[in-house]
C-alpha cells in the first residue's frame, strides 16, 4: 500500500520507482473518452479571464513553478511570474490588472503559501491550488483545486509529487494554448505516455547511479549542478535534493554564471554534475563543462545525447525537448537517494526538515 514501504528500504527509493505509475495515472485522470483534456469549465475560463499568472510555492515545488512558468509562456502565450512564497508575503510586486494566483504546494499546508493566500483573497483575486492533498487547507481556501494524484509522500525529500506537478501543470498549459487556438507543438497525453517509459528505463539503471553515487559524492565537502535555460531549474531541484538528504553543500547555477564567482570553487575533484537536455544551449553548456573538467573538476554528464566529454555520462531517453524535467530529474533523484545512503544518512528523514512546514 501508499503507506507501507513493502520490500524497499526507504520510502524515497519506493517513491521515486512510483513516478511512472503516477504519470500514467495522470493522464488517465485529465484524459476523456476521446483522448483531450478533461478540465472543469471554471479552471478554463479563470485562466482565460487572466491577464498574467502568479505561481507561488515554496521549496521542490517552487522548482516545479519555474518549469510551469516556461510552458505558460511558450506555449500558452500567458505572461507568468514564479514567487517564492515567503518572499512574496512580505515584499509583493507590482500586480498586473486582472492576475490569477497558482498555488503549488504538494501538502496544501505549507503556511508561506497559506499567508500569501490570505493577502489573495482580501484583494479578490482569483486562486487556484496544484496539491496533492484534495482536502487541505490551500486546496479549501482557494477557489479551485487540481489535484495531482501522486498518493501519499512520505519522504521527506519531495520526489513523485514534483514531476506529478510539473505533469498537470504541463497539462494545464497545453490546455490553454488549445483554448487561445495556439497550435500546439506537442500533445501532452502522448508525450507524459513517453515520459512514463523514459522514467522507467532511467529506474532501471539504478547500478549506474549508485555508482556515480559512490565514485563522485562518497567523500566531497561540496557538488555542483549546473545547466542552461530549462535544464537550470532542473540543477536546482537536484542540488535541493542532494543537500537535503546527504547533507552535502550542493548548488545549482546557470552555466554562463560559473565564470562570474562559482567557479573559483572548483578544485581537483570537485563533483560538478551538468544537465544538457536543450538543443539551442547545449554547445554553451559543453563548453562549461569543459571549463570546469580544465580546473580539475569530475564531471557527469546528463544529456539526451551521447556525448565525447570526459567523465560519466548518462543519456536519457528522448522525450519532447519542453518535458525534459519529468526525465532528467530522476538521474538526480536517485544520485542524491545513493549519496544519503552511502554516506549513512537517515534518508527518509533527514535532520532539521518537517515534511509539511505550516508555521512561517
Ligand atoms: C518543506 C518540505 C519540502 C517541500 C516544501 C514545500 O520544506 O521539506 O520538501 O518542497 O516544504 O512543501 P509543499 O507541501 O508546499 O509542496
Amino acid at each position: 500500500s501508499d503507506t507501507e514501504k513493502g520490500t524497499y528500504n526507504h520510502f524515497m527509493l519506493k517513491e521515486i520507482d512510483e513516478q511512472p505509475f503516477v504519470i500514467r495515472n495522470i493522464i488517465q485522470k485529465y484524459q476523456n473518452e476521446n483522448g483531450d483534456i478533461k478540465l472543469e469549465p471554471e479552471i478554463r475560463s479563470a485562466i482565460r479571464e487572466a491577464d498574467r499568472l502568479y505561481i507561488i510555492a515554496a521549496g521542490t515545488s517552487y522548482h516545479a513553478g519555474l518549469v510551469a512558468k516556461e510552458l505558460m509562456e511558450k506555449e500558452a502565450k500567458i505572461p507568468t511570474e514564479v514567487h517564492i512564497a515567503s518572499e512574496f508575503l512580505y515584499n509583493e510586486p507590482l500586480l498586473s490588472k486582472k492576475p490569477l494566483f497558482i498555488f503549488i504546494s504538494q501538502s496544501g499546508e505549507t503556511a508561506d503559501c497559506r499567508g500569501v493566500l490570505v493577502n489573495v483573497k482580501k484583494h479578490g483575486f482569483p486562486s487556484l491550488t496544484i496539491t496533492n492533498v484534495p482536502g487541505s487547507t490551500l486546496s479549501r481556501e482557494a477557489d479551485f483545486t487540481l489535484h495531482t494524484y501522486a498518493g501519499p509522500e512520505i519522504a521527506v525529500a519531495s520526489t513523485k509529487a514534483y514531476t506529478a506537478q510539473m505533469a498537470v501543470l504541463s497539462i494545464l498549459a497545453m490546455d490553454s494554448a488549445r483554448a487561445k487556438g495556439i497550435d500546439a507543438r506537442f500533445n501532452a497525453m502522448q508525450e507524459l505516455g513517453l515520459i512514463a517509459n523514459a522514467m522507467e528505463a532511467l529506474c532501471d539503471q539504478k547500478d549506474k547511479m549508485e555508482q556515480i553515487a559512490r565514485d563522485y559524492m562518497y567523500d566531497t565537502r561540496n557538488c555542483f549542478f549546473i545547466g542552461r535555460a530549462l535544464d537550470y531549474h532542473v540543477v536546482l531541484e537536484g542540488a535541493l535534493k542532494l543537500k537535503e538528504i546527504s547533507y552535502i553543500q550542493a548548488e545549482g547555477f546557470a552555466g554562463g554564471e560559473l565564470k562570474h564567482g562559482t567557479i573559483a570553487l572548483i578544485e581537483e575533484g570537485t563533483p560538478v554534475v551538468a544537465v544538457v537536455t536543450q538543443p539551442h544551449v547545449n554547445g554553451n553548456i559543453r563548453g562549461n563543462v569543459q571549463e570546469v573538467i580544465a580546473r580539475g573538476a569530475n564531471a557527469c554528464i546528463i544529456s539526451t545525447e551521447a556525448t565525447e566529454e570526459k567523465g560519466d555520462h548518462i543519456v536519457l531517453p528522448e522525450v519532447h525537448e519542453c518535458l525534459t524535467p519529468l526525465v532528467s530529474i530522476i538521474p538526480l533523484q536517485l544520485i542524491a537517494y545513493y549519496a544519503a545512503l552511502h554516506r549513512d544518512c537517515d534518508v527518509d528523514k533527514p535532520r532539521n526538515l518537517a515534511k509539511s512546514v505550516t508555521v512561517e
